[in-house]
């Protein structure tokens, strides 16, 4: 029935002269009577996630409307003035029920039916029920840090449009399916990210979270002991879109390495891991020796495609240390290496650690602290020296030397493995002209013999010639050709074992004389240079040397003797002779306080006489 007054209505409203009556007798197709029943509800279709409500009415309505009947999906009818129960509401003007917490029983096509008196119009709804989703959960993203335009695809949800937050920043809304494009990945965007989704049937939004995480290329490097005694040195790549060309390891004690392939071995050193294809680089050594226990330095080779074309990058470097000793400690703190810089030409300061770096800095005598960098213009005052810093190398480079650079520089270096203390060391800077004496002083006896070693500095470079002054003015040119043999005077002749082609100047002298005493010069050409240049060397009498030697035999004896005391002391048949013995060595002892007081003494001449300079 409802159908055809509906269809009497259009026409009536379109065609005034066309009765209903004739039109209900006539038979219409069944499509235009469900497009002309759907045009009149609204929505026509909706989704509806379970728990949410619908709200549905007719687009017309009649002036004088005096029911309005709903019709749900089973075919059960009720009046809208006198709902069944509270699911079911008027909820606007005209014929219209709002249908509360929808479940599945409600999907289907809902009538609305409005009637005045004897006229009545039908539309229908057709309602789609969908599954509630409360939240969505994903696994975890990873993404590779320094990749550029990487699409994140944070949802496989139908949903209208989402709302991304990454971790400290602003959030962006994202229509249709839920991604985001990075320009960059770095660090930064690691961590929980905040995703509201727009899903169909559902008002509220849905709250979602994806974890991300950024992965670093990085070597993954150690050791392994197997019960055969075989060790194992690993040096894999992580999270890499390269691949391996050559792997090589290197003890660092050594010049030469060994050339990994997987597959290969020489039967006592072969590839150790799962295969270049896997981005593993490893070697097996079958007997290590005590050598081994050492430091490596492997370095993997890498090429990828930049655009269409692969390329060779620099190959990736780390250290092991197969038995972690700590730094060289202070060690050299008793004699720190001495550099012998030319003034006004550049200089290098190197400090090298057995374990891999993550930055280095040095600090100058006058506590000014530099971090190198690395050399891009120049302009630049002082940049980074060495192969890299994980393989150990902290080195710095500065442009121009003055005399304030000399002194006692310290470099400071973060190992890579671990937080903490840093590791330091001690350089000692002299600034000088382009010939330097090696020892400013040198301490001698007479009877003794002496060397005095001028070179060049800033590395070695050619002399023209080499010549001597001695503090009595006898003047001296000397080259290798000087020996003991034919030594000037019998006492002065070219240290051996050096050259002037390597910018050595330096005179031995045989058996030192009062006149050896004083202020010696030593002066040459050094190649390049148009003047000539110099350096002195101050020859002073010190039998602090023998005292040392003196004291240090005595020390040695007491030592000695407190063995001697445990193994001795029950057999009395010897006890006489020790007691003589002991008492030989406490007289010995006397004389050697003088001597100590004379050192101190002499030491502290040498300082004063040291700051008048
Ligand atoms: C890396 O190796 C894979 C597998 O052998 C190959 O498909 C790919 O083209 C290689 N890429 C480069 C940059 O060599
Ligand atoms: C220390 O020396 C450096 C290099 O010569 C200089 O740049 C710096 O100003 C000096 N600092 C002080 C405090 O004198
Ligand atoms: C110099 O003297 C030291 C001991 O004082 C001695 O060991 C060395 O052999 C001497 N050198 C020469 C060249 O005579």
């Amino acid at each position: 029935m409802a159908p055809k007054y509906l269809l009497c209505y259009l026409f009536f409203g379109l065609l005034q002269n066309v009765k209903c009556v004739k039109i209900s007798v006539f038979p219409i197709t069944l499509e235009n009577e469900l497009a002309a029943q759907n045009g009149l509800g609204w929505p026509s279709a909706i989704n509806v996630a379970q728990g949410n409500e619908v709200l549905m009415k007719l687009l017309l309505s009649l002036e004088n409307q005096n029911s309005c009947t709903v019709t749900d999906p089973r075919g059960f009818k009720f009046d809208i003035s006198s709902p069944p129960s509270s699911k079911y509401q008027r909820w606007n003007d005209g014929c219209s029920v709002r249908v509360r917490n929808i479940t599945f029983d409600d999907e289907g096509r809902w009538r609305l039916t409005a009637s005045e008196g004897r006229k009545s119009i039908t539309g229908w709804i057709e309602v789609t029920v969908l599954e509630k989703t409360n939240t969505y959960t994903a696994a975890p993203i990873s993404l590779q840090d320094g990749e550029t335009q990487t699409k994140v695809d944070l949802s496989s949800l139908d949903n209208a449009y989402c709302v991304v937050a990454k971790p400290f920043s602003e959030s962006s809304l994202v229509s249709g399916k839920c991604s985001v494009t990075l320009d960059r990945t770095t660090r930064a965007v690691q961590g929980n990210w905040e995703i509201y989704l727009g899903l169909p049937g559902t008002v509220s939004e849905v709250q979602a979270k994806r974890h991300v995480t950024v992965q670093t290329e990085h070597l993954d490097v150690g050791y392994v002991r197997d019960t055969a005694h075989r060790l194992h040195l690993y040096c894999n790549i992580l999270h890499t879109t390269k691949n391996i060309t050559f792997c090589r390891f290197q003890r660092t004690s050594n010049p030469y390495g060994y050339n990994v392939i997987d597959g290969l071995s020489d039967g006592s050193h072969s590839y150790y891991g799962k295969g270049f294809a896997l981005k593993q680089c490893g070697m097996t050594i079958e007997k290590p020796t005590s050598e081994d226990y050492g430091t490596w330095r492997c370095s993997v080779g890498v090429q990828m495609f930049v655009g269409t074309q692969i390329q060779q990058q620099t190959p990736m470097q780390a250290l092991i240390s197969v038995t972690p000793t700590l730094i060289r400690k202070e060690k050299n703190e008793d004699k720190p290496r001495t550099i012998f810089v030319q003034e006004d030409s550049s200089f290098t300061i190197t400090c090298n650690s057995a374990i891999s770096l993550s930055y280095c800095w040095f600090q100058h005598p006058n506590g000014t602290q530099f971090t190198p960098v690395k050399l891009v213009s120049e302009e630049q005052l002082f940049w980074y020296t060495g192969e890299s810093l994980v393989v150990g190398h902290c080195g710095i480079t500065f442009a121009h030397a003055s005399s304030e650079d000399d002194g006692r520089w310290l470099c400071s270096m973060g190992p890579r493995s671990s937080l903490g203390l840093e590791m330091t060391d001690t350089v000692q800077v002299r600034v000088t002209g382009p010939l330097a004496a090696n020892q400013k002083k040198v301490p001698v006896k007479i009877g003794g013999n002496a060397t005095l070693y001028c070179h060049t500095a800033n590395g070695r470079r050619p002399l023209k010639y080499c010549r001597f002054l001695s503090p009595k003015f006898v003047g001296m040119s000397i080259d290798s050709s000087i020996t003991p043999e034919n030594a000037v005077l019998n006492r002065y002749y070219f240290t051996p074992e050096r050259e002037l082609n390597f910018g050595d100047c330096s005179l031995s002298i045989l058996t030192i004389e009062e006149d050896d005493v004083g202020a010696w010069t030593c002066a040459a050409v050094v190649d390049n240079e148009v003047f000539e240049s110099r350096d002195t060397i101050l020859v002073y009498i010190n039998d602090q040397h023998r005292n040392y030697q003196f004291q240090a035999s005595v020390i040695g004896l007491s030592v000695g003797l407190s063995g001697l005391v445990i193994v001795i002391i029950g057999v009395i048949a010897y006890r006489r002779a020790w007691l003589h013995h002991f008492y030989c060595t406490k007289k010995s002892t006397v004389p050697d306080e003088y001597a100590l007081q004379r050192r101190a003494a002499t030491s502290g001449s040498i300082q004063s006489s040291s700051s008048n300079e």
